[in-house]
């Protein structure tokens, strides 16, 4: 049931403020991209590479969220979407907090992706695609769940019998089956400095 009498409390210490005591701006990274095509890997990688020029950063990851937070949704359409927004709200959270928040999701809906943009608003989110062929994905398979998907033994599995809706207009691509993960890494990092989120 929906709650209702329920009033919005504001703060004395607005997002500005925490930004200004940062020295930086908050923003979510969002990384969406089919199951191994290297979404974790890239984020741990970028995050380390903030952390070190003094940037307050945190991941929010899917196979680590759906351990807690998310741990009662499954992979149907709508489980997805409520994975997917549940997050979106934890990520506007941690902007607020004034964090640069990476997040590492399949997220394979591109609606659902639209919500997370429009509740974050368009400076707020950059959605990067993690591009990798299904064939390099498959090959890489580092948790072997490809395997069984294709033995009938995982259904609805992103790629084989469940969809992935490849981002339109995406801030950024990273090709994972093209370039090292350190061109990958430099894309991003060069791309925060460049629209001024980070010195
Ligand atoms: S989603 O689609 O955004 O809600 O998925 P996400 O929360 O990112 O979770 C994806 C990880 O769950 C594992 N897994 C599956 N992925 C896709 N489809 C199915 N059916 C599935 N079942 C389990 C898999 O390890 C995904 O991790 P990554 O890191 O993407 O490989």
């Amino acid at each position: 049931m929906k709650a209702t009498n329920i009033v919005w409390h504001h703060s004395k210490v607005t997002k500005e403020d925490r930004q200004k005591l940062n020295g930086h701006k908050s923003v979510v990274l969002w990384f969406t991209g089919l199951s191994g095509a290297g979404k974790s890997t890239l984020s741990v990688e970028v995050e380390k590479e903030l952390h070190q020029r003094g940037i307050r950063t945190y991941i929010l990851d899917g196979d680590n969220i759906r351990h807690g937070l998310n741990k009662n949704l499954g992979f149907s359409a709508e489980d997805r979407k409520e994975n997917i927004r549940r997050i979106g709200e934890v990520s506007k959270l941690m902007v607020d907090a004034g964090i640069v928040t990476l997040t590492a999701f399949i997220s394979p809906y591109r609606e659902d992706r639209d919500m997370v943009r429009q509740l974050l608003g368009e400076k707020e989110f950059i959605e990067i695609y993690v591009k990798c062929s299904l064939e390099e994905c498959e090959r890489r398979d580092p948790k072997g769940l490809y395997k069984k998907a294709r033995a009938g033994e995982i259904k609805g599995f992103t790629g084989i019998d469940d969809p992935y809706e490849a981002p339109e207009n995406p801030e950024l691509v990273v090709e994972t089956d093209k370039q090292t993960l350190e061109e990958s890494v430099k894309k991003v990092i060069t791309y925060l400095e460049e629209k001024g989120y980070i010195n």
